[in-house]
Protein backbone atom coordinates (compact mmCIF):
# COMPACT_ATOMS: atom_id res chain seq x y z
CA UNK A 1 0.00 0.00 0.00
CA UNK A 2 1.48 3.41 -1.08
CA UNK A 3 1.79 6.24 1.79
CA UNK A 4 -0.02 9.01 1.21
CA UNK A 5 2.28 11.74 0.28
CA UNK A 6 2.47 15.06 2.36
CA UNK A 7 0.28 17.32 0.45
CA UNK A 8 -1.06 21.07 1.25
CA UNK A 9 -4.38 20.84 0.67
CA UNK A 10 -5.82 22.77 4.04
CA UNK A 11 -3.77 25.73 5.13
CA UNK A 12 -4.29 23.73 8.74
CA UNK A 13 -1.48 21.02 6.96
CA UNK A 14 1.02 23.76 7.74
CA UNK A 15 2.51 24.24 11.05
CA UNK A 16 3.32 27.97 12.27
CA UNK A 17 6.83 27.05 12.04
CA UNK A 18 6.53 25.33 8.36
CA UNK A 19 4.57 28.69 7.65
CA UNK A 20 7.13 30.88 8.58
CA UNK A 21 9.77 29.30 6.96
CA UNK A 22 7.98 29.33 3.24
CA UNK A 23 7.58 33.10 3.74
CA UNK A 24 11.51 33.62 5.17
CA UNK A 25 12.33 31.57 1.52
CA UNK A 26 9.96 33.83 -0.44
CA UNK A 27 11.68 37.04 1.13
CA UNK A 28 14.79 35.60 -0.04
CA UNK A 29 13.15 34.38 -3.59
CA UNK A 30 11.88 38.29 -3.44
CA UNK A 31 15.48 40.15 -2.65
CA UNK A 32 17.86 38.15 -4.85
CA UNK A 33 16.85 37.04 -8.49
CA UNK A 34 19.81 34.61 -8.30
CA UNK A 35 19.20 32.50 -5.42
CA UNK A 36 16.14 31.08 -7.86
CA UNK A 37 18.54 28.82 -9.64
CA UNK A 38 20.54 28.06 -6.33
CA UNK A 39 16.89 25.96 -5.48
CA UNK A 40 16.92 24.12 -9.16
CA UNK A 41 20.51 22.78 -9.15
CA UNK A 42 20.27 19.78 -7.20
CA UNK A 43 17.76 18.02 -9.41
CA UNK A 44 19.09 14.98 -11.17
CA UNK A 45 16.32 14.62 -12.94
CA UNK A 46 13.75 17.51 -13.29
CA UNK A 47 10.65 17.08 -11.19
CA UNK A 48 7.69 17.24 -13.33
CA UNK A 49 4.73 19.61 -12.16
CA UNK A 50 0.96 18.55 -13.41
CA UNK A 51 -1.73 20.91 -12.70
CA UNK A 52 -5.99 20.41 -12.65
CA UNK A 53 -8.04 23.32 -12.58
CA UNK A 54 -11.33 22.17 -12.49
CA UNK A 55 -12.89 25.36 -11.71
CA UNK A 56 -11.85 28.65 -13.38
CA UNK A 57 -8.43 30.94 -12.35
CA UNK A 58 -6.34 33.56 -13.83
CA UNK A 59 -3.73 34.37 -10.52
CA UNK A 60 -3.32 31.27 -9.24
CA UNK A 61 -2.88 28.91 -12.36
CA UNK A 62 -0.40 31.57 -14.27
CA UNK A 63 1.64 32.41 -11.35
CA UNK A 64 2.42 28.55 -11.17
CA UNK A 65 3.33 28.54 -14.46
CA UNK A 66 5.33 31.50 -13.89
CA UNK A 67 7.50 29.37 -10.74
CA UNK A 68 7.40 26.65 -13.12
CA UNK A 69 8.86 28.84 -16.23
CA UNK A 70 10.95 30.55 -13.39
CA UNK A 71 12.64 27.40 -12.20
CA UNK A 72 13.25 25.42 -15.45
CA UNK A 73 10.40 22.89 -14.33
CA UNK A 74 8.66 21.00 -16.80
CA UNK A 75 4.65 21.70 -16.33
CA UNK A 76 1.81 19.54 -17.85
CA UNK A 77 -1.81 21.12 -17.18
CA UNK A 78 -5.20 19.74 -17.90
CA UNK A 79 -5.63 22.85 -19.52
CA UNK A 80 -9.92 23.85 -19.58
CA UNK A 81 -11.89 20.65 -18.42
CA UNK A 82 -14.41 21.25 -21.42
CA UNK A 83 -11.45 20.40 -23.89
CA UNK A 84 -10.19 17.03 -21.63
CA UNK A 85 -12.01 13.39 -21.54
CA UNK A 86 -14.17 15.81 -18.38
CA UNK A 87 -16.76 16.86 -21.36
CA UNK A 88 -17.00 12.99 -22.22
CA UNK A 89 -18.36 12.22 -18.82
CA UNK A 90 -15.32 11.03 -17.07
CA UNK A 91 -15.54 12.20 -13.07
CA UNK A 92 -12.68 14.55 -11.90
CA UNK A 93 -11.62 11.87 -9.64
CA UNK A 94 -10.87 9.65 -12.28
CA UNK A 95 -9.65 12.37 -14.18
CA UNK A 96 -7.22 13.43 -11.15
CA UNK A 97 -6.34 9.46 -10.46
CA UNK A 98 -5.32 9.00 -14.25
CA UNK A 99 -2.87 12.40 -14.29
CA UNK A 100 -1.74 10.93 -11.20
CA UNK A 101 -1.16 7.81 -13.48
CA UNK A 102 1.19 9.50 -15.29
CA UNK A 103 3.50 9.64 -11.95
CA UNK A 104 4.18 13.42 -11.97
CA UNK A 105 6.23 14.75 -8.58
CA UNK A 106 3.54 16.97 -7.82
CA UNK A 107 0.17 17.94 -8.60
CA UNK A 108 -1.67 21.29 -8.33
CA UNK A 109 -5.27 21.22 -8.05
CA UNK A 110 -8.43 23.14 -8.28
CA UNK A 111 -12.18 22.00 -7.95
CA UNK A 112 -15.39 22.55 -6.10
CA UNK A 113 -16.00 20.46 -3.60
CA UNK A 114 -16.32 17.05 -4.42
CA UNK A 115 -16.29 14.01 -1.74
CA UNK A 116 -14.91 11.40 -4.46
CA UNK A 117 -11.82 13.69 -5.23
CA UNK A 118 -11.18 15.01 -1.82
CA UNK A 119 -11.22 11.55 -0.89
CA UNK A 120 -8.64 10.52 -3.97
CA UNK A 121 -6.52 13.86 -2.99
CA UNK A 122 -5.96 12.58 0.82
CA UNK A 123 -4.85 9.18 -0.87
CA UNK A 124 -2.45 10.54 -3.00
CA UNK A 125 0.82 8.71 -3.04
CA UNK A 126 1.99 12.20 -4.87
CA UNK A 127 2.15 15.17 -3.19
CA UNK A 128 -0.68 17.66 -4.01
CA UNK A 129 -0.88 21.42 -3.56
CA UNK A 130 -4.77 22.74 -3.40
CA UNK A 131 -5.26 25.59 -5.33
CA UNK A 132 -8.36 26.42 -3.74
CA UNK A 133 -11.46 23.55 -3.07
CA UNK A 134 -14.97 25.36 -3.36
CA UNK A 135 -15.36 27.67 -0.18
CA UNK A 136 -13.58 25.47 2.58
CA UNK A 137 -9.54 26.11 1.25
CA UNK A 138 -6.61 28.38 -0.22
CA UNK A 139 -3.89 27.43 1.62
CA UNK A 140 -1.67 29.43 -1.05
CA UNK A 141 -3.75 32.62 -0.98
CA UNK A 142 -3.43 32.29 2.54
CA UNK A 143 0.37 31.97 2.87
CA UNK A 144 0.60 34.79 0.41
CA UNK A 145 -1.77 37.43 2.05
CA UNK A 146 0.36 36.58 5.12
CA UNK A 147 3.31 37.64 3.13
CA UNK A 148 1.84 40.67 1.80
CA UNK A 149 0.97 41.67 5.37
CA UNK A 150 4.39 41.05 6.92
CA UNK A 151 6.52 42.71 3.95
CA UNK A 152 4.94 46.04 4.94
CA UNK A 153 4.80 45.51 8.71
CA UNK A 154 7.25 43.16 9.52
CA UNK A 155 4.98 41.35 11.80
CA UNK A 156 1.66 39.71 12.63
CA UNK A 157 1.58 40.42 16.57
CA UNK A 158 -1.43 42.54 17.41
CA UNK A 159 -1.89 43.45 13.67
CA UNK A 160 -5.91 43.72 12.89
CA UNK A 161 -6.97 42.26 9.57
CA UNK A 162 -10.65 42.62 8.54
CA UNK A 163 -12.21 40.54 5.93
CA UNK A 164 -15.07 42.25 4.03
CA UNK A 165 -18.13 41.21 2.03
CA UNK A 166 -19.14 37.75 0.73
CA UNK A 167 -17.33 36.00 3.91
CA UNK A 168 -19.38 33.46 3.95
CA UNK A 169 -18.45 31.87 0.73
CA UNK A 170 -14.91 32.61 1.02
CA UNK A 171 -11.74 30.14 1.07
CA UNK A 172 -9.93 33.24 0.87
CA UNK A 173 -11.37 34.51 4.30
CA UNK A 174 -11.71 30.47 5.49
CA UNK A 175 -7.55 29.61 5.20
CA UNK A 176 -6.58 33.43 5.93
CA UNK A 177 -7.87 33.47 9.42
CA UNK A 178 -6.72 30.66 10.31
CA UNK A 179 -3.13 31.46 9.20
CA UNK A 180 -3.70 35.11 10.44
CA UNK A 181 -4.65 34.16 13.70
CA UNK A 182 -2.15 31.57 14.40
CA UNK A 183 0.90 33.62 13.58
CA UNK A 184 -0.24 36.59 15.70
CA UNK A 185 -2.65 38.97 14.18
CA UNK A 186 -6.37 39.82 15.13
CA UNK A 187 -8.70 38.79 12.76
CA UNK A 188 -12.19 39.97 11.87
CA UNK A 189 -15.26 40.03 9.91
CA UNK A 190 -17.33 42.51 8.10
CA UNK A 191 -20.42 40.93 6.03
CA UNK A 192 -23.91 41.80 5.37
CA UNK A 193 -26.02 39.94 7.68
CA UNK A 194 -26.29 36.25 6.35
CA UNK A 195 -22.73 36.44 4.49
CA UNK A 196 -20.91 36.48 7.76
CA UNK A 197 -20.88 32.24 7.96
CA UNK A 198 -21.22 29.97 10.57
CA UNK A 199 -17.99 29.13 10.79
CA UNK A 200 -15.18 30.79 13.62
CA UNK A 201 -18.12 32.07 15.79
CA UNK A 202 -15.52 33.72 18.39
CA UNK A 203 -14.25 35.91 15.99
CA UNK A 204 -15.54 39.62 16.10
CA UNK A 205 -17.99 40.81 13.69
CA UNK A 206 -18.22 44.53 12.32
CA UNK A 207 -21.91 45.47 10.37
CA UNK A 208 -20.18 48.37 9.68
CA UNK A 209 -17.32 48.89 7.25
CA UNK A 210 -16.61 52.77 8.27
CA UNK A 211 -16.20 51.13 11.91
CA UNK A 212 -14.37 47.84 10.60
CA UNK A 213 -11.82 50.79 8.43
CA UNK A 214 -11.23 53.21 11.59
CA UNK A 215 -10.25 49.88 13.67
CA UNK A 216 -8.07 48.05 10.76
CA UNK A 217 -4.37 48.08 9.94
CA UNK A 218 -5.19 45.44 6.52
CA UNK A 219 -8.72 45.93 5.05
CA UNK A 220 -9.14 42.89 2.39
CA UNK A 221 -12.14 42.94 -0.14
CA UNK A 222 -13.78 39.94 -1.09
CA UNK A 223 -15.71 39.13 -4.21
CA UNK A 224 -19.68 38.77 -4.04
CA UNK A 225 -19.42 34.98 -5.09
CA UNK A 226 -22.74 34.62 -6.84
CA UNK A 227 -21.72 31.36 -7.72
CA UNK A 228 -21.87 30.06 -4.90
CA UNK A 229 -25.03 31.32 -3.50
CA UNK A 230 -28.49 29.62 -3.48
CA UNK A 231 -31.42 31.21 -4.81
CA UNK A 232 -31.84 33.47 -1.59
CA UNK A 233 -28.43 34.33 -1.41
CA UNK A 234 -28.96 35.91 -4.69
CA UNK A 235 -31.97 37.89 -3.55
CA UNK A 236 -29.84 39.60 -1.41
CA UNK A 237 -27.48 41.53 -3.14
CA UNK A 238 -28.34 44.42 -2.91
CA UNK A 239 -27.42 43.91 0.88
CA UNK A 240 -23.37 44.32 -0.21
CA UNK A 241 -23.52 47.94 -1.44
CA UNK A 242 -22.91 49.37 1.67
CA UNK A 243 -19.58 47.09 2.24
CA UNK A 244 -18.08 47.52 -1.26
CA UNK A 245 -14.67 49.37 -0.73
CA UNK A 246 -14.19 52.75 -2.25
CA UNK A 247 -12.38 56.02 -1.05
CA UNK A 248 -15.84 56.83 0.56
CA UNK A 249 -16.42 53.69 2.61
CA UNK A 250 -12.57 53.37 3.37
CA UNK A 251 -12.38 56.91 4.40
CA UNK A 252 -11.62 56.45 8.12
CA UNK A 253 -8.67 53.90 7.25
CA UNK A 254 -5.27 55.03 8.69
CA UNK A 255 -2.73 56.21 6.15
CA UNK A 256 -0.40 53.83 7.47
CA UNK A 257 -2.93 50.85 6.49
CA UNK A 258 -2.99 48.50 3.85
CA UNK A 259 -6.20 47.29 1.08
CA UNK A 260 -5.65 44.20 0.00
CA UNK A 261 -8.38 41.70 -2.47
CA UNK A 262 -7.46 38.12 -3.52
CA UNK A 263 -8.71 39.15 -6.89
CA UNK A 264 -11.07 39.04 -8.88
CA UNK A 265 -12.87 41.48 -7.75
CA UNK A 266 -15.56 42.67 -9.55
CA UNK A 267 -15.85 46.89 -10.49
CA UNK A 268 -18.04 48.58 -8.68
CA UNK A 269 -19.52 45.58 -6.83
CA UNK A 270 -16.97 44.96 -4.06
CA UNK A 271 -14.41 47.29 -4.91
CA UNK A 272 -14.51 50.81 -7.06
CA UNK A 273 -11.09 50.50 -9.17
CA UNK A 274 -10.35 54.43 -8.27
CA UNK A 275 -8.54 52.03 -5.04
CA UNK A 276 -5.98 50.56 -7.42
CA UNK A 277 -4.14 54.32 -7.68
CA UNK A 278 -4.58 54.50 -3.96
CA UNK A 279 -1.13 54.45 -2.09
CA UNK A 280 -1.93 51.94 0.16
CA UNK A 281 -3.32 49.62 -2.12
CA UNK A 282 -1.56 46.11 -2.38
CA UNK A 283 -3.74 44.42 -4.71
CA UNK A 284 -0.89 43.81 -7.41
CA UNK A 285 1.94 43.47 -5.24
CA UNK A 286 -0.07 40.05 -3.65
CA UNK A 287 0.07 39.08 -7.21
CA UNK A 288 3.72 39.55 -7.61
CA UNK A 289 4.06 37.82 -3.97
CA UNK A 290 1.81 35.16 -5.33
CA UNK A 291 4.82 33.41 -7.33
CA UNK A 292 7.04 34.18 -4.49
CA UNK A 293 5.57 32.53 -2.09
CA UNK A 294 4.58 29.82 -4.46
CA UNK A 295 7.33 29.31 -5.57
CA UNK A 296 9.01 29.00 -2.21
CA UNK A 297 6.31 26.47 -1.42
CA UNK A 298 7.36 24.47 -4.54
CA UNK A 299 10.15 23.71 -3.90
CA UNK A 300 10.26 22.83 -0.38
CA UNK A 301 7.92 20.22 -1.65
CA UNK A 302 9.64 18.69 -4.35
CA UNK A 303 12.93 18.74 -2.46
CA UNK A 304 12.74 18.40 1.49
CA UNK A 305 9.13 16.96 1.79
CA UNK A 306 10.16 14.58 -0.70
CA UNK A 307 12.66 12.88 1.10
CA UNK A 308 10.04 12.22 3.59
CA UNK A 309 8.10 9.64 1.77
N1 LIG B 1 -7.13 34.85 -5.93
C1 LIG B 1 -7.37 33.86 -6.80
O1 LIG B 1 -7.44 32.67 -6.43
O2 LIG B 1 -7.49 34.26 -8.09
P1 LIG B 1 -7.78 33.30 -9.32
O3 LIG B 1 -9.16 32.70 -9.11
O4 LIG B 1 -7.69 34.13 -10.55
O5 LIG B 1 -6.74 32.21 -9.30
Amino acid sequence: MPKSARSLISIDDLSVQEANDILGKAAILRDNDKTWTTYVRFYDVKPVVASCFFEPSTRTRLSFEMVCSRLGLPHIDLGEPTKSSVAKGETLADTFLNVSAMNPDLIIVRYKFDDRLDEVIKKSNIPVISAGQGINSHPTQALLDAFTIQEKFSTFKDIKVVYCGDVAHSRVAASGQTLLRKLGAKVAFCAPEGFVGERDSDIEHFSSLQAAAEWADVVIGLRVQKERHSEDGLSKHKSFEPFRLDKQSLKNLSDNAIIMHPGPFEPMVDLHPELLEDPRCRIHRQVTNGVYVRAALLTTMLDLWRRDL
